[in-house]
C-alpha cells in the first residue's frame, strides 16, 4: 500500500495508506484528513476533495474533473487535482498533496 502525504489546512501533515484501485479522496477521508470534505461522494461535482500536487507525478486530470477545477472549485492553480478523480497505484507512494483552501 503506498503512503500518501496530506498536508492540512493548517500545515498538520499526515501520513495515509492507500489502497490501489481505491481514490485519493477515499484514502484521505478514511483518515479523516482535514478539509477533505467529498460532499458529492466523488462523481466530480463538489470540488470539496481539491488539493494540490506538491511531490510526485499524477496521470493527467480528465475532461470531468478538469471541467469542475475550471467551474467549481476555488483557489485553483497549475498543480490542483481533484482527488475523488485520481486513482491510486502503488507508484503514488511518496506523493504529496496540499489542501486547498476553501
Ligand atoms: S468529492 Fe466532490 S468533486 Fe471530489
Amino acid at each position: 500500500m503506498p503512503t500518501i502525504t496530506f498536508v492540512e489546512p493548517d500545515g498538520t501533515r499526515r501520513d495515509v495508506s492507500a489502497h490501489p484501485g481505491e481514490s485519493l479522496m477515499a484514502a484521505a477521508t478514511r483518515a479523516n484528513v482535514a478539509g477533505i470534505i467529498a460532499e458529492c461522494g466523488g462523481s466530480a461535482m463538489c470540488a470539496t476533495c481539491h488539493c494540490y500536487l506538491v511531490a510526485g507525478d499524477l496521470p493527467e486530470a480528465e475532461a470531468l474533473e478538469a471541467e469542475t477545477l475550471e467551474f467549481v472549485a476555488q483557489n485553483v492553480q497549475a498543480s490542483s487535482r481533484l482527488t475523488c478523480q485520481v486513482t491510486v497505484t502503488d507508484a503514488m507512494a511518496g506523493t504529496v498533496l496540499q489542501v486547498a483552501p476553501r
